[in-house]
Order: structure tokens, then C-alpha cells, then sequence
């Protein structure tokens, strides 16, 4: 039995499955984002949820961006748009240079270059597939001959670390949570993508195989020439593999910037408190109180202004009127917040004194 279709056209175009070539160079963003809403209607009564409230931001070719933040704040909404498992509400999506879903990048070709490990190693997996059938599926959906998928899906099982002739006929319940998301990490460099969006690909697993899987993400970014967007709540794991970091609260942005320079100097008083509520390993170090309380407010009614302002220490009047744009907050780093905007409104308790 042979599910695949095979199309002699595609066929000669999936021979020589390969990455398209840079199109803009790099200093061209690899993947942009501009204005992008997700608003899901619950009927007239109910609202709407405003999971992604618009957002704008880039991947740099190479890069790995990682995306903090507390659950529902729209990580996982973000990741679906940009897969296009989802349509937008409003917003652009923009890769290397051409529109998704346009003439010259027509949406099936997209597809292709972007792929996505999500944290559930056991639902992308056919069970009735075995390992290797399932890493050599896409390839033939795509064109590519029965045998050379095949063989290209030995070599992705080396590649992650897996024995080919040990685990290639297993099928996925035969295999541990680390090993699958092995597997799941293979399939989803089959179609030879450039970007890789991994969304929590860790989370599922014990520590000591969460160190190697990173490891594994790290070695194998560096000799396929990947970009990643690396999506994770734990604080930890993307200041490992992170260069620059987007941190959302709330459908927004709250900060982005250079991993070192916003771990460091945290411009955003959501970033400083997230960081802040990192559990620490030295006792003497622990705080005194906890610097986020309670949970984020409903993303169907989200407050006015900034979106942090009803859990923000330094929040004024001026925070529920005005909508706090992404400004330089330091070098290589953006905050929204109007503490970072000079001439926002926003005084510091000093500086309210002296007027006084
Ligand atoms: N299909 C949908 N219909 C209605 N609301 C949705 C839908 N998908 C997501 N949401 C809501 O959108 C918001 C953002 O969800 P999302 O899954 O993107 O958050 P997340 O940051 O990935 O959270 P987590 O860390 O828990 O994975 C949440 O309030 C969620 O309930
Ligand atoms: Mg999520």
C-alpha cells in the first residue's frame, strides 16, 4: 500500500528537495511579523477573546528567538499564525522579504520552510507508522521517491540520535517521551525548512533529557543553518538557548530584546518580575515576597492602557490612558512601557516630590 501521490511534475521539483536560498541576505529578517490580531468571537453575549492583540516583530536569520510569558498571554496563538494554522484577525506575516501566501511565495511552498515541534511528542506521531515510515511521509507528499525518503529518513534518525536499524521499524509507543520528541524533531527537518518553530519541546520531559534534547537542538541549528523560534515558560531553558528574547503579556508585547542585556537590566517591570519570580536554588537568596500575584486579567476584557498596569508596583493614571508603544529601552533592547519613554507622562516618585 502506497498512500503517497505521485506527481512526475512535483517528483523533479522534490529530487532536489532543498532549502530555498536566501533571498535578501542577512541582514534581511527572516520572518516578520506586522500588526497581527487574533480575536476569537464567542458569540454576541460573551465577547471576544483577544489572544493576539497586535504584535510586531522579526527573526533574524540565524537567530533563536526565544518567546516568555505567563500562560495565555497568546504564545501558542502566535506560533499557529505563523504555521498559518490559523488565519489572522488582521496582520502580515513576511518571510525573507515576500508576503505569505503571495505569488512568489505561494502558501504550500511556505509551508515547507517553516516547521514546528510542539510539546506533546505522542500526538503529531501516526501510531499506525512506524518511525521511519513516519520521518519519510512529508518527503513523499512532496514528490519525493518512496526509496530516497527512506534513505534520507535513516540519515535524519542518525542525526538526532537515534540507530536507524534499532529504532526505524519500532512504532511510537515503543519509544520514551525523549525519544519520540527525537523523532518528532527529524520529521520536522524532513522537508528541509529553515525556520523551526518549537513550542514548549521540552516541557513533557525529565530534566537530565531535557539537557539533551537542547543539546540536540543546539548541534543540530548549527549544521543544518536553522533559525528558531523557541517558545518556553521556563526562564532557564531560553536564557540557554535564546539570543534574543520576546517576552508577551497579555496578546502583547511587553519587551524584546538581547537575551544578556534584558536578563541583566530588565527594562520592562513585567520582564523584572517574571525574572524576579524565577525559583532560586540558594536559600539566602530567596525573596520576601512574591513580586507577580495572582493571575493575568481576561484577555476577553483586558484593562485600558497597559496591559500590565492592574499588577504593575509603578503603574500611574497615565498607564490606563495611553497605550505604551515598543520604545529603546537600552542597547539592542525595546520595552513597552512609559517608564522607558521620556516625556510620556509617567513621573518618578522622585521627580513627583520636587514638584510638589
Ligand atoms: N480556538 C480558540 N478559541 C477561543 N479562545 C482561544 C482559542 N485558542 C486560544 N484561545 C485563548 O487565547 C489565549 C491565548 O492562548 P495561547 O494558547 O496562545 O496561550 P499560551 O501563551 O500558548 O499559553 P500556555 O503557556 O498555557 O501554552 C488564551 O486565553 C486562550 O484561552
Ligand atoms: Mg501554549
Amino acid at each position: 500500500m502506497n498512500p503517497i501521490p505521485t506527481n512526475p511534475a512535483t517528483q523533479a521539483l522534490a529530487a532536489s528537495l532543498a532549502p530555498l536560498p536566501d533571498v535578501g541576505g542577512p541582514a534581511q529578517p527572516l520572518l516578520s511579523v506586522r500588526g497581527l490580531y487574533k480575536h476569537y468571537p464567542l458569540g454576541k453575549r460573551s465577547g471576544t477573546v483577544r489572544a493576539v492583540d497586535g504584535i510586531d516583530f522579526d527573526v533574524r536569520k540565524g537567530e533563536t528567538l526565544g518567546v516568555v510569558g505567563e500562560s495565555g498571554c497568546g504564545k501558542s496563538t502566535t506560533s499557529r499564525l505563523i504555521m498559518s494554522l490559523v488565519q489572522p484577525t488582521q496582520g502580515e506575516i513576511v518571510f525573507d522579504g515576500l508576503a505569505v501566501g503571495s505569488r512568489q511565495l505561494p502558501m504550500k511552498e511556505y509551508r515547507r520552510q517553516v516547521q514546528m515541534v510542539f510539546q506533546d511528542s505522542y500526538a503529531s506521531l501516526n501510531p499506525r507508522l512506524t518511525i521511519e515510515d513516519g520521518v519519510a511521509f512529508a518527503p513523499q507528499v512532496h514528490g519525493m521517491s518512496r526509496s530516497h525518503a527512506r534513505a534520507q529518513a535513516r540519515e535524519l534518525l542518525e542525526a538526532v540520535g537515534l540507530d536507524p536499524a534499532l529504532f526505524g521499524p519500532r512504532f511510537p509507543h515503543q519509544l520514551s517521551g525523549g525519544q519520540r520528541q527525537r523523532v518528532n524533531i527529524a520529521r520536522a527537518l524532513a522537508l528541509k525548512p529553515r525556520l523551526l518553530i518549537l513550542d514548549e519541546p521540552v516541557s513533557a520531559l525529565d530534566k537530565s533529557v531535557e539537557a539533551q534534547v537542547l543539546n540536540l537542538l543546539v548541534e543540530l541549528k548549527a549544521r543544518y543553518g536553522l533559525t528558531y523560534l523557541f517558545i518556553s515558560h521556563d526562564l532557564n531553558v531560553v536564557h540557554y538557548m535564546a539570543d534574543r528574547v520576546l517576552v508577551m503579556y497579555l496578546g502583547r508585547l511587553a519587551e524584546i530584546g538581547d537575551v544578556q542585556s534584558i536578563y541583566r537590566h530588565p527594562a520592562h517591570p513585567y520582564t523584572q518580575a517574571l525574572l524576579e519570580s524565577r525559583p532560586s536554588m540558594d536559600p539566602a537568596r530567596r525573596r520576601e515576597r512574591a513580586p507577580l500575584s495572582g493571575d493575568p486579567p481576561n484577555p476577553i476584557d483586558p484593562p485600558s492602557g497597559c496591559r500590565f498596569r492592574t499588577r504593575c508596583v509603578h503603574a500611574q493614571d497615565v498607564c490606563a490612558s495611553t497605550l505604551p508603544p515598543l520604545v529603546e529601552a537600552g542597547p539592542g533592547q525595546q520595552a513597552a512601557c512609559l517608564m522607558a519613554q521620556p516625556g510620556s507622562g509617567w513621573h518618578s516618585p522622585q521627580s513627583l516630590s520636587e514638584v510638589r
